[in-house]
């Protein structure tokens, strides 16, 4: 019994939970991944620094993407500072980002002498607000950084739009969203440089690693100069590409499967009036769910905080966690801040966000965990 059953609260009060097993497990047992771990060990590539896997995988993410330069390293987090450096960002330059995303992308900026500009995001796609990019900016303000999160996309158009008119760089973020697209586009490719993960949990995964895609020579001759330290200073193995390969074939099959599966999980969840959705892309628009967030609609004196929503949900067996903590109270000697950054407070207060493996899952475990979800959310009525 792992720690979400017996901890139930539901379960305690007498209810069974849903899924007594717990979430299903990540990464899946795909037997190519075996039979691709297998000829590593057979054919020694698994302990080469560089070798045909790693030159397959570059080639292939070049053609997925449709770019010309990838550069494979040891994280995304580590693939985001490259690219700042690959674009000479630096020493009094600013970097606008959103007041809510992955933590270490404020680092990776502060981290090459950068000052980061928290802007706010919209509300409905958890993502920058393309809208209120423009006030932020001041003369040192040479790029932004634009991630997808948790199934919402990036109003990647009008941003590259605003990035042309003055002279700005976007890195564009789809740690969490491989294969996912915008206008016609994948994700990652509307920056002058992308950036994929392939971390543990991530929908393409080696434990860890990550790349950076760009068409511009000049970003890929000084991403690989940082890294050139005698050797490969933040690699990817071969063996890591070898298990990588298998997968960036089922990509698009897994993503259609996973965004098919959410329709019909928001579907079922569209009455809860105490979760509120992200919105799904437009038709233009192809998610790609490495997270699926909601709001919890917390309310003075009311039942239900998002503490107890997680506590209740998780003694149910669904993988239902808090999102990230945002930006909003970091020093402003740190970075400057535009505007009251209200809607990214909220998203750092109020989400809550369902990891991806259950949403591979036939269709009647989907209506599970629908019933898991309407089941704590009555709990709290
Ligand atoms: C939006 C975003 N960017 C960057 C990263 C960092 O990726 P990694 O875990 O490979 O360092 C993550 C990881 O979750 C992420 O969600």
């Amino acid at each position: 019994m792992n720690n979400f059953v017996s901890t139930s609260r539901l379960a305690r009060d007498g209810g069974k939970p849903v899924f007594p097993e717990g979430p299903p497990a990540w990464p899946l047992m795909d037997p190519e991944v075996r039979e691709a771990l297998l000829a590593a060990y057979a054919d020694g590539s698994w302990g080469r620094y560089h070798g045909c896997h790693t030159e397959r995988l570059t080639e292939q993410l070049a053609e997925h993407h449709q770019l010309e330069n990838v550069w494979l390293c040891a994280s995304g987090t580590v693939a985001v500072e490259v690219a700042l450096r690959g674009l000479g960002i630096g020493d009094g330059d600013e970097v606008v980002l959103a007041a809510y995303d992955f933590p270490g992308n404020f680092r990776a900026i502060e981290a090459v002498g950068a000052r980061p500009v928290l802007v706010d995001i919209n509300c409905e796609t958890w993502c920058l607000d393309a809208e209120a990019v423009e006030p932020a900016l001041e003369t040192q303000t040479r790029a932004m950084l634009v991630s997808h999160l948790h199934g919402g996309m990036a109003a990647m158009p009008d941003l590259r739009e605003l990035a042309d008119r003055h002279g700005m760089a976007i890195v564009e973020d789809a740690c969490q969203s491989p294969g996912a697209r915008i206008g016609g586009r994948v994700a990652g490719t509307w920056g002058d440089v992308g950036v994929l993960s392939f971390g543990g949990s991530k929908l393409l995964t080696a434990g860890r690693g990550g790349a950076i895609l760009t068409n511009r020579q000049d970003v890929y001759q000084r991403a690989k100069i940082f890294c050139e330290r005698g050797n490969d200073a933040f690699p990817l193995s071969e063996l890591q590409a070898s298990v990588l390969l298998p997968q960036l074939e089922k990509l698009p099959g897994r993503n259609r499967v996973r965004a098919e599966n959410v329709r019909r999980l928001l579907a079922q969840c569209e009455e809860l009036e105490l979760l509120q959705p992200l919105s799904l892309p437009d038709s233009g628009a192809q998610a790609s769910y490495y997270k699926l967030a909601w709001k919890v609609l917390q309310r003075v004196g009311a039942p239900c905080t998002r503490e107890g929503f997680l506590a209740a949900i998780q003694a149910e067996g669904v993988a239902i966690d808090a999102g990230f903590r945002g930006f909003g109270k970091r020093s402003a000697r740190r970075c400057r801040r535009v505007g009251d950054l209200l809607n990214s407070k909220s998203a750092a207060e109020d989400t809550v966000l369902l990891h991806h493996p259950v949403l591979l899952q036939p269709a009647t475990v989907i209506d599970q965990l629908a019933q898991a979800i309407g089941k704590v959310v009555d709990s709290f009525s």
